[in-house]
């Protein structure tokens, strides 16, 4: 029985401690990211821009197609891709379309296409996001980055 985890913005971070945990109790990986961390071993590294969100469906579809869904325990989606990006008044934000975009457009349609594809799978199915702590205790000037990770 195999065990699946797709991840965004495993390349470093926190989505690389992720994925040795992950990796450490058998898990097959897929990881989404702009840059390959070539520091992996047998982890498929897929790189993609996820504040272009409009490629994001034939991207999710290439991933599935590499799966077998015979003899699949488990398969778990972490959206954990995500910029602090600017802290400031909104008014003074540079980066409102790429930040909402990637934080919060390709989180919500990751989620849509993974539970379409995987509806009538019987094996075992997670969904994870991570979020912030800005999300819910306010800083002076972090209305913009608690509304993105509001999900
Ligand atoms: N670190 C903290 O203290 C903290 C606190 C609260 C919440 N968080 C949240 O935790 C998550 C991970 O944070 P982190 O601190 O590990 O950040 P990080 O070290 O900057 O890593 C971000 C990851 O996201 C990927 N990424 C960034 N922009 C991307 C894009 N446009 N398309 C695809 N991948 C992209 C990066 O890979 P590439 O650069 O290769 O694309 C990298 O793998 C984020 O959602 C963040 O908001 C972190």
């Amino acid at each position: 029985m195999s065990k699946i985890l797709i991840i965004t913005g495993g390349s470093k971070g926190i989505g690389k401690g992720i994925i040795e945990t992950y990796q450490s109790h058998g898990y097959q990986i897929f990881s989404i990211a702009r840059t390959k961390n070539e520091t992996f071993k047998n982890v498929k590294q897929v790189e993609f821009d996820l504040s272009k969100t409009d490629g994001i469906r034939d991207l999710l579809s290439g991933i599935f197609d590499d799966i077998k869904q015979q003899d699949l325990q488990q398969i778990t989606l972490i959206n954990n891709a995500g910029t602090l990006g600017q802290i400031g008044r909104i008014e003074d934000i540079k980066d409102i379309e790429a930040s909402v975009q990637l934080n919060t457009v390709a989180p919500l349609i990751l989620t849509s296409i993974w539970i379409s594809l995987t509806k009538d799978w019987a094996c075992e199915k997670h969904i994870i996001n991570i979020s912030s702590g800005a999300a819910q205790n306010l800083i002076t000037a972090g209305q913009f980055i608690a509304l993105r990770k509001q999900q």
